[in-house]
């Protein structure tokens, strides 16, 4: 069992300041750990120990924790730049340019800083360019925390079927705007929009829910939903804040084909630098008001920083140039592989998903088509096995469904590594061991 007890000295220090010693809800887990470095694939806690990350910061890091190479780029930027608040940076032009070029929905590109103002400012856009106000979300896809898609992830089963805001304090003028429907299900999409015709601005989803882990679109789904949004004239919106770049240096939608209306790109966008971004068709980007014709409002003073922007250069750049898809997609096969041969030897009943670098083991059998389906997850060992991995040197986030990511800095031997953990883990907690069988 690893010492915390520094860990547990600092975090009792955090909590007289913070509240509940986290800045974001999701933080406080068991055991509490306080970091003191992130290195590669590698994360250390305040008492020396060491893990292999898989939690990524919840998906940013993609190159690797503190890679050089992007670092650099962004301590060059700021010899020479730092935010202005007024006009453009070559570093904008050049990283809309990169994203333009890449991103097939992307005839322009606005820059924020998170993946939530992301969100709120493309479904505000689609508001005001459709006059209608309410949106269409999916169960288990999350977009952030704003009023208007701050609901249904990961849900009760009693929940299910009604509005489950993620928040007290929600406007329920807001939360009433927005309808919520099941994955994979385009039958539910056609019966929302016929029951609410002619109010509905946007379809907003992750193209792959990775929120609850990793849930692949049915064949047809996103052309299905594509086409109703074209018959009916909404807007459909690829939250890729997760899938951009990590997929594919132009998204998901690069790999599926169907290209939306609106992009919301974040996270491994700059590799664990703050930026996000919004990109469309041009004719609806330009109703945005940094446009001298724009009507809807579009503002913030870090948007389109040289920090942020330095980094995802230097990110995408990476991409292009370093094989970085081909090493994490074959690492992701790998480990993807290796837990479905664990689970066989086990005799564990185990659905291994993931797509790419993403990798998760629900502890059920599938199909798995959408969050409904996960209610048969178990939940217990789900987020035992992830806690007893810690103990193992391994990082993966011990709450129900969180995925987890390979990055360009996990190599072979780390994969054999976590494969070896989560076989000993699994055999403790399934309580047999395969020893001489
Ligand atoms: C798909 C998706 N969209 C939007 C967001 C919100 O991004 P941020 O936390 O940067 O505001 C997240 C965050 O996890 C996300 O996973």
């Amino acid at each position: 069992m690893p010492d915390h007890s520094r860990s547990r000295r600092l975090y009792s220090d955090a909590c007289e300041v913070i509240p509940g010693g986290v800045n974001t809800s999701l933080r406080r887990v068991s055991p509490q750990l306080v970091f003191t470095r992130a290195q590669g694939a590698i994360i250390t806690d305040a008492d020396s120990n060491d893990y292999i990350d898989y939690h990524a910061a919840f998906g940013p890091i993609l190159l690797g924790h503190s890679y050089e190479p992007v670092n650099r780029r962004v301590a060059e930027a700021m010899q020479t730049l730092d935010p202005l608040g007024v006009g453009t940076t070559e570093l904008e032009i050049r990283l809309a340019r990169k994203i333009c070029q890449h991103v097939p929905s992307a005839e322009e590109v606005l820059f924020c800083n998170s993946g939530s103002e992301a969100t709120y400012q493309a479904i505000r856009l689609a508001r005001a360019v459709t006059g209608r106000m309410k949106i269409i979300k999916f169960q288990g896809c999350y977009h952030g925390w704003h009023d208007s898609v701050a609901m249904n992830v990961i849900s009760a089963p009693e929940k299910l079927g009604q509005i489950d805001p993620l928040s007290k304090g929600s406007l329920p003028e807001v939360l009433c705007q927005t309808i919520v429907c099941s994955f994979n299900d385009l039958e539910e999409v056609e019966r929302a929009i016929t029951e609410n015709r002619g109010e509905i601005a946007a379809i907003i989803l992750e193209p792959i829910p990775h929120n609850i882990g990793c849930v692949l679109p049915k064949p047809g789904f996103l052309d299905g939903l594509r086409e109703i949004a074209h018959l009916n004239s909404i807007l459909l919106i690829f939250d890729e804040v997760i899938t951009g770049f990590r997929h594919n240096l132009g998204g998901y939608q690069k790999i599926c084909g169907v290209t939306p209306d609106l992009t919301t790109l974040g996270k491994a966008m700059a590799n664990g630098f703050p930026i996000a971004a919004l990109c469309g068709k041009r004719e609806l980007m330009d109703r945005f008001n940094t446009h001298p014709k724009g009507d809807v409002f579009f503002a913030g003073t870090f948007n389109g920083s040289p920090i942020g922007c330095a980094a995802a250069l230097a990110t995408i750049e990476a991409l292009e140039n370093l094989g970085v898809h081909e090493h994490i997609f074959r690492l992701g096969e790998k480990m993807r592989q290796g837990l479905k041969d664990i689970a066989n030897r086990l005799k564990i009943p185990a659905t291994v998903a993931g797509f790419g670098s993403i990798f998760l083991t629900y502890f059920m059998e599938g199909p798995i088509r959408s969050y409904r389906d996960l209610l048969r997850n178990d939940q217990e060992l789900f987020v035992n096995y992830r806690r007893k991995l810690i103990e193992h040197g391994i990082f993966q986030l011990p709450l129900n469904l969180k995925r987890n990511h390979i990055s360009f800095s996990h190599t072979d031997e780390h994969i054999e590594r976590t494969l070896q953990a989560s076989e000993e883990v699994l055999e403790t907690l399934a309580g047999r061991s395969t020893v001489g069988a």
